[in-house]
């Protein structure tokens, strides 16, 4: 592109309603934040789902870390290794029922570096056509083909493995929560076809992993299945409160990614501090899942009830995700500052986050909400939505 067009090209992304621009905040706990005007609001667009970051072990576990310096001081296969770094990595391999994981420096630097290690030119990636932006980035950087099925449909991803000649490996790529929708992948239908054409289950769980399943192990768990996801990629900066990404899959597979994954190679690694507190909060989700999983399913049950019972159209599903389609990306951004007035942060999501047509918002709930602020987040959105005249 050139630079001289650039004005006229942000005046038409001004004119979609889809222009973007940062609103600094400072998060006084995990669910209360303190804008620059130095008002306080209520957060409601978050992903901490466990409100871990924001937990006193987690946060002393990493200050403790912060003796071994504040950043890693280099990529992992230099100077960058850390003791903690290597404790994460087998915790999340043992949490997650594999062999081996490999931390990259975030969750989407996690689906470029395996998707760009493993799948080369015979290969073809199966992707749900609403996988996450780093999915689709990790297709674009391999050198794979790549087969977009419709979201979900199971019928076409069969018929498009049915007649996609395929010379090396087959992956098919997944979200296991998808992260504007809140729905979960059918992994029983999608292990099957992988099972019938010999291909290879990649699962993103970012939105999946502390959130989903009895004890906050995912998409697998949550359908009460094991052995059938062969790449299975996380966040550290969801549930388990930092930042980071992490792959498990078997050890060879992991060997080989820490040795040509160029994401991975060739980026400084995340320093001891951050790996200290995402091995915190994972320890503390294994010590007491019930604790997080059991308040975290109690508010979102709070929240959808109280929008559903006035009326408000919530898209169906069983995580702490509730999307409100609205459609129109100017509305949606104009609810959405119609809360934020009143004190309530949530999300308006447009294209490209989301495809044309579909704009909504995005509230998430976290288990460090308290009931007082689930009931006042619930009084703001209902007397601004549409059609109410607030
Ligand atoms: C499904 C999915 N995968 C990957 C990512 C990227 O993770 P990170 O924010 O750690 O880069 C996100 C979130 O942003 C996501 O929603």
């Amino acid at each position: 592109m050139k630079l001289a067009d650039i004005p006229a090209a942000l005046g038409a992304v001004r004119a979609r309603g889809e222009y973007r621009a940062v609103s600094d905040l400072r998060m006084e706990s995990a669910s209360r934040g303190l804008r620059r005007d130095g008002s306080s609001c209520l957060v409601f667009h978050s992903n901490d789902y466990l409100g871990m970051t924001h937990e006193p072990t987690v946060i002393a576990a990493a200050r403790d870390a912060l003796r071994w310096g504040t950043g890693s001081g280099g990529a992992r296969l230099t100077s960058g290794a850390s003791f903690e770094l290597s404790d994460l990595e087998a915790a999340l391999a043992r949490f997650k029922g594999y062999e081996a994981a490999l931390v990259f420096n975030t969750g989407y630097m996690t689906n470029l570096g395996v998707l760009y290690g493993l799948a080369d030119r015979n290969d073809v990636i199966f992707s749900d056509s609403l996988n996450h932006a780093s999915l689709i980035d990790g297709c674009r950087i391999s050198r794979a083909r790549v087969a977009v099925y419709p979201h979900s449909d199971m019928a076409a991803l069969a018929r498009l493995l049915a007649e996609t000649p395929c010379a090396g490996e087959r992956y098919i790529a997944t979200d296991g929560v998808f992260s504007m929708d809140g729905d979960v992948a059918d992994l029983p239908a999608l292990a099957e076809l992988a099972h019938a054409y010999g291909a290879r289950l990649l699962v993103d769980d970012a939105h999946a992993t502390g959130v989903i399943g009895e004890t906050g192990r995912g998409t697998a768990e949550y359908w009460h299945m094991s052995g059938v996801i062969d790449l299975q990629v996380g966040t550290l900066s969801k549930a388990l409160g930092a930042e980071g990404g992490f792959v498990c899959a078997s050890r060879p597979v992991i060997e080989w990614l820490r040795n040509r994954s160029r994401p991975f190679i060739f980026s400084t690694a995340i320093g001891p501090a951050t790996a200290a507190a995402a091995l915190a909060a994972l320890r503390l989700l294994e010590a007491s899942p019930e604790t997080y999983l059991a308040r975290l399913r109690r508010n979102t049950a709070r929240l959808r009830g109280a929008l559903e019972a006035a009326g408000l159209p919530l898209l169906p599903g069983p995580t702490p995700i509730l999307p409100i389609v609205m459609g129109d990306p100017e509305e949606a951004v104009a609810f959405a500052a119609a809360c934020r007035a009143d004190g309530l942060l949530l999300s308006a999501i447009r294209p490209p986050s989301v495809p044309e047509g579909t704009s909504r918002i995005r509230l998430t709930v976290t288990a460090a909400h308290t009931e007082a602020e689930i009931d006042e987040a619930a009084g703001i959105l209902i007397r601004h939505w549409p059609g109410r005249g607030a």
